[in-house]
């Protein structure tokens, strides 16, 4: 079950980044803090008890009018991986999107299959591509995008 990442998980978040991101910066913990408390980032956690096995966040940018989200990370606890709580992450940022009825954009890496295809099942089509993108690996990255959805869907969604 999806719930807020809190500031006493940002420890938990950095030991899982290390592993899951090593050679590409992975964030340590202080940067953990501050994106979860910025006011226009929403992360989400799951959890095993109360074990951490997975976070996720997104920013939403830009005016009320025509907002733009974020997508900055999804991780899973590799001992976790392949039992669906990626997708339930992704699905609890889109529908913030959804709520503000933006379009989303993530970078992922190009050699990220597992990653991709998650995106491309849920809305997401590649639309550029980053060379060097992460560092200090200098592995490429794609830029992908997912339209907002319209305001029909927005209402079915909340309702
Ligand atoms: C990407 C990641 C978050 C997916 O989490 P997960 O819990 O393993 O994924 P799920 O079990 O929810 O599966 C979600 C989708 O991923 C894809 N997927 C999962 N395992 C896969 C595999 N072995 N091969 C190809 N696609 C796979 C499928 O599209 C799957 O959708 P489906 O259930 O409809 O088939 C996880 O692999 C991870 O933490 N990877 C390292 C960090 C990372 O790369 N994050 C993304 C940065 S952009």
């Amino acid at each position: 079950m999806i719930s807020d990442l809190r500031p006493r998980d940002a420890a938990r978040c950095a030991a899982l980044e290390a592993i899951l991101f090593a050679g590409d910066s992975p964030w340590p913990a202080d940067a953990f803090r501050s994106e979860m408390l910025a006011p226009h980032n929403h992360y989400f956690a799951v959890r095993d008890d109360e074990t951490l096995i997975g976070y996720a966040g997104i920013s939403v940018l830009g005016p009320t009018d025509h907002p733009e989200c974020e997508i900055h990370t999804i991780a899973v606890d590799p001992a976790y991986q392949g039992r669906g709580h990626g997708r339930e992450l992704l699905l609890a940022l889109l529908e913030v999107a959804d709520r503000h009825r933006a379009e989303v954009f993530l970078e992922v890496r190009t050699d990220n299959d597992t990653a991709i295809e998650m995106y491309r099942r849920n809305g997401f089509e590649q639309v550029g591509v980053r060379k060097r993108y992460y560092q200090p690996s200098g592995a490429d990255a794609y830029t992908m995008r997912r339209p907002a959805v319209g305001i029909a869907a927005a209402k079915e969604q909340l309702a």
